[in-house]
Formats: structure tokens, C-alpha cells, sequence
């Protein structure tokens, strides 16, 4: 399978920055598969001028029924417009809206139920790598925030440390979470079919010596897919 990567552009573009860079990408082709995680109102837009290109949304609502909850998106609006996939759990939304594992699992069961493969995002913040304390913190993260299904799901590693910060982990580092999370999974119930993707602080540079050598199957990518020749450099790279 092509290695995955996902454009995480999270709040940072207007419709029209949004439209500019996807119609640089559209022209293009790659030897990568390309997952855009755009802002939610641009969804159904953005999948009808860009037939050729596949959107992601950047949450749902823990809620899972159509209702009356203000300002929520359901997954079932979102795959009402043809959205297939959804980054659940990143971490600032774990820690800017207080998202707890077990708000993360809901979330990503809404996903599953509603033909949305989620993309649900796991880390440890430097203290707890500091003492060393990690591996457990990221088993517990994974059973907790992880719905025990057979549908396919894609873990995102992403250490808090390297978020944004031009700090990558070696690919040691990478390679030892990766085996540690394909472990845990043989070993439980979770989700048969399951994709692990790397993100944080990727860039052109990185990207490729991560793949090869981080035994993951894409990576999850943030402010480097903002720019156009940067994003498509990782896709070729
Ligand atoms: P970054 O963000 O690539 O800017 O570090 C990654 C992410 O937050 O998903």
C-alpha cells in the first residue's frame, strides 16, 4: 500500500488559502495517498470542486444522534456529505477542550458507526519521556481511547514534545513506539486492520528517512503541509 499522508491544516486557513493550495494539488499526482484534514464548514465545498482530492474532518461531535446540540457536527453530517475519515483525539484537543480518553473513544465510535474511519491521535508530553514513564502512558492512552472493533482505524503517534516544535524523535525512537503499539494490538481486541501513521514536526527533510526507518504507514503532518511545495515534496519524496 502507498504510504498515507494527512494534511493537517487545522485552523489556520481562510477558503481562499484553503482553494489556492488544493488547486496547486489537484494538477498533481503522487506516489503517496493525500488525506486533507480541512476546517469543517469548507468540507461539502471542498468535495464538490475537488472531486479528486480526499477531505478529512479535524473532529466530531461526541454526541450520536442528530439533536438539538448547538454548534456540534455529527459524523453522520459529515458522511452525509461524503466525508470518510476524521482525526479524532489530537492533542490539543485533548488539552485545549479537555478531551479524556474515554471522550476519544466515543468520538471514534460515532466515526465507526457512522462509515468513518477515524484517525485517533495518541502521545506523551515531554515530562512523562523524561521519567521515563512513557510506554505505559501510551498503552493505557491506546486502550482507553481505542473502541474495540474490527473496522479499519489509523493510529496517529504523536509525541506532545514534537508538536510543532521542529523536535522529531529518532527514528529509533519512532521505529520502538510503533513496535510497541503493533504489540499491544496483536495481543488485545482492538481494531483488526489498523494503519499507524507518525506526526510531528514533519517536514521535507525528515520525512522520507521517517518512513523508511519508523516502520509506520504514513505520517501525520501540520505545519509543513501549509506549504505547497513543502507538502508536495513529502508526497514525492
Ligand atoms: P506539526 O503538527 O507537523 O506542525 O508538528 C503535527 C500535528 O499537530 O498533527
Amino acid at each position: 500500500m502507498n504510504s498515507l499522508i494527512i494534511a493537517n491544516w487545522k485552523m489556520n486557513l481562510n477558503l481562499n488559502d484553503t482553494i489556492q493550495i488544493c488547486d496547486h494539488l489537484v494538477e498533481k499526482t503522487f506516489d503517496k495517498t493525500l488525506l486533507i484534514a480541512a476546517s469543517t464548514p469548507y468540507l461539502a465545498l471542498l468535495k464538490h470542486k475537488f472531486p479528486r482530492l480526499v477531505f478529512a474532518a479535524q473532529d466530531v461531535s461526541i454526541k450520536q444522534e442528530l439533536g438539538a446540540f448547538t454548534g456540534e457536527v455529527s459524523a453522520s453530517q459529515l458522511h452525509s456529505i461524503g466525508i470518510n475519515y476524521a482525526i479524532i483525539g489530537h492533542s490539543e484537543r485533548r488539552t485545549n477542550f479537555t478531551e479524556t480518553d474515554s471522550v476519544v473513544r466515543q468520538k471514534a465510535t460515532n466515526c465507526i458507526n457512522k462509515g468513518i474511519t477515524p484517525i485517533i491521535c495518541i502521545g506523551e508530553s515531554a515530562e512523562l519521556r523524561k521519567e521515563r514513564n512513557y510506554k505505559n502512558f501510551l498503552i493505557d492512552q491506546l486502550h482507553f481511547s481505542i473502541p474495540k472493533t474490527e473496522k479499519q482505524i489509523i493510529i496517529a503517534y504523536e509525541p506532545l514534545w514534537s508538536i510543532g516544535t521542529n523536535i522529531t524523535p529518532t527514528t529509533f525512537e519512532i521505529k520502538e513506539i510503533a513496535d510497541l503499539i503493533k504489540n499491544e494490538i496483536a495481543n488485545s481486541l482492538l481494531a483488526k486492520s489498523i494503519l499507524l501513521v507518525y506526526g510531528g514536526s514533519v517536514n521535507s527533510e525528515n520525512s522520507r528517512k521517517i518512513l523508511k526507518f519508523g516502520q509506520v504507514d504514513g505520517l501525520l503532518v501540520g505545519g509543513a503541509s501549509l506549504i505547497t511545495t513543502e507538502l508536495i515534496k513529502i508526497l514525492n519524496s
